[in-house]
């Protein structure tokens, strides 16, 4: 069986990225519209999650209710994955039950057995390798500002080289832009991700270390949190490493007067990024967080082939 799934940005080509952008524009006005759109009727969609979520569960369960669908999350001690059940069994079972299964691990291993195993698509809603749904919205979200000058920006990212790194520079692999990812020596995104991705030749993409040799002229400023779910215990240690990485008033005054500040949130405020920045007029973190809504509905809507 042919089923089609978002493990990773590149399970699309450039093409089907630039139509789920038209989609994700059409659902967005619908949606605010509050025109009715049901496509999901009598289907329904089990949500499993591993870690904490604010953005990923409500606008997947808000997402699938609006498109008429019933979407069941799924906690922690719910599930048990690894300990009660194996993502292969569960992936079977909720094949059975369910028209998709959404999924947020630890183990990028666990969401492959998932893709495997399942007959029905599944979505990747963060692994500790990569979060799709989340690289997909943003770069949805820069389309919708730069539409007539939207390839070849820069793009740089400062923080830690993490999921959210490593689903960026797969994004580079398939659209052009210029990627910078400045980090702290020893917390680099993925090697054998950045040579795929530079095997493909379409985007540059650059690893350094200096904060102001990096934001040099950047169309956009994006950061995370320096430790990532699952790595909150190092936080103390990671402060002293990433400090000199915060973005800044000082640091953003080296970016073009009109870039934009992104962030896949939650932030946390006074460390990877100041108030000044995330509130300032160049920040476009709520707009890209009210996105996830609206590109996760286009990725429904075209994996499910509803379109
Ligand atoms: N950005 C994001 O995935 O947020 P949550 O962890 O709250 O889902
Ligand atoms: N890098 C962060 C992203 C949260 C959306 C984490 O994995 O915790």
């Amino acid at each position: 069986m042919n089923v089609k799934h978002c493990i990773k940005v590149d399970d699309f080509n450039k093409n089907e990225i630039l139509d789920l952008f038209e989609l994700a524009a059409e659902l967005k006005a619908k949606y605010r519209n509050k025109e009715s759109y049901t496509p999901f009727k009598d289907h329904s969609m089990a949500m499993i999650f591993a870690k904490p979520s604010a953005r990923t569960r409500v606008s997947f369960e808000t997402g699938f209710a609006w498109m008429g669908g019933h979407a069941i999350y799924l906690a922690p001690q719910d599930i048990g994955l690894g300990t009660r059940e194996s993502a292969s069994d569960l992936a079977q079972l909720f094949s059975r039950y369910n028209d998709m299964i959404m999924a947020r691990v630890f183990s990028h291993k666990d969401m492959l057995d998932f893709e495997k195993h399942a007959t029905v698509p599944v979505i990747n809603g963060l692994t500790d390798y990569n979060h799709p749904c989340q690289i997909l919205t943003d770069i949805f979200s820069i389309w919708e500002k730069k539409k007539d000058n939207f390839e070849n920006l820069k793009i740089v990212y400062v923080g830690d080289g993490n999921n959210i790194v490593n689903s960026w520079i797969r994004l580079a692999a398939i659209l052009p832009f210029e990627f910078t990812c400045v980090c702290p020596q020893g917390f680099e995104p993925d090697a054998d991700t950045i040579s795929f991705a530079r095997s493909k030749d379409i985007s540059t993409i650059n690893i350094l270390h200096d904060p102001i040799e990096g934001v040099q002229d950047a169309d956009v400023i994006y950061t995370d949190v320096w430790a990532s779910m699952g790595q909150k215990e190092e936080i103390e240690e990671r402060i002293k490493i990433f400090s000199p990485l915060q973005v800044n008033e000082e640091l953003i005054n080296h970016a073009k007067d009109d870039y934009m500040f992104m962030h896949c949130l939650p932030a946390e405020r006074g460390r990877e990024v100041t108030d000044g920045v995330i509130d300032s007029e160049n920040s476009i973190v709520f707009e890209q967080a009210e996105n996830r809504l609206h590109t996760q509905n286009a990725i429904m809507v075209s994996l499910a082939d509803k379109a």
